[in-house]
């Protein structure tokens, strides 16, 4: 019986590009293929061509298309939030807190003394490597607190970004699961939380448009 190897590895003929070898053996002794032959290097095409049918979607499935890139990133308006609001929008499954604070509030959180701070790492995922959590490591615009709404504790979501909702001892947000307080720039400063809320990658798009991630 004619080995299908014998014919792979050979001299051969081309369908849509590719070659399919065909040794001597395989051809009529007027150097025309056989039928039997032929059933071989149609089966090899085919299943060349189904691999490639099949790896095709596979590999185009790992390019993230635009709707993936799309919830990656998440732009907010913020020229309706007034100085002492706050809102809540979802970026990636998660809450992010954006407070537009006043003068008062950015002078107070400004001034607070580092030693005073239970976490002293700025976890602000717009600078990269160790930094100090002072005000002016924890945002971009001083107007604008930006952070992920997730208390660092056991993950629940800290109160305080709602109109009279409980906003701590250092009216910044309290969690009210185990009673961690954080300030105006989301520094833990009293409770059992260990690490300061996160600061999410953000960049402003113009005065008022923030884009998360
Ligand atoms: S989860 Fe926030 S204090 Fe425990």
């Amino acid at each position: 019986m004619q080995n299908t190897a014998a014919i792979l590895f050979s001299a051969g003929a081309e369908i849509s590009g590719a070659t399919i070898p065909m040794t001597t053996t395989d051809m009529k002794e007027d150097g025309e293929p056989t039928r039997r032959d032929f059933i071989h290097i149609f089966g090899a095409a085919t299943a060349v061509a189904g691999a490639g049918a099949v790896l095709w979607p596979l590999v185009d499935q790992m390019n993230p298309d635009a709707s993936v890139l799309a919830l990656s990133t998440k732009e907010v308006d913020l020229s309706a939030v007034a100085a002492g609001q706050a809102i809540k929008v979802m970026w990636q499954g998660k809450p992010v807190f954006i407070r537009h604070r006043t003068e008062e509030e950015i002078r107070e959180a400004e001034e607070t003394p580092l030693a005073s701070l239970k976490d002293d790492d700025a976890r602000n995922d717009n600078i990269s490597g160790k930094a100090d959590a002072s005000d002016e490591n924890r945002r971009i615009n001083p107007n604008y607190m930006i952070l992920v709404g997730v208390c660092t504790h056991l993950g629940c979501i800290p109160l305080g970004t709602t109109q009279g909702e409980n906003r701590g001892e250092y009216n910044g947000w309290f969690c009210p699961c185990h009673g961690s307080h954080y300030d105006l720039a989301g520094r833990i400063r009293k409770g059992p939380a260990p690490e300061n809320l996160e600061v999410p990658p953000y960049e402003f798009v113009s005065d008022t448009v923030v884009k998360i991630g």
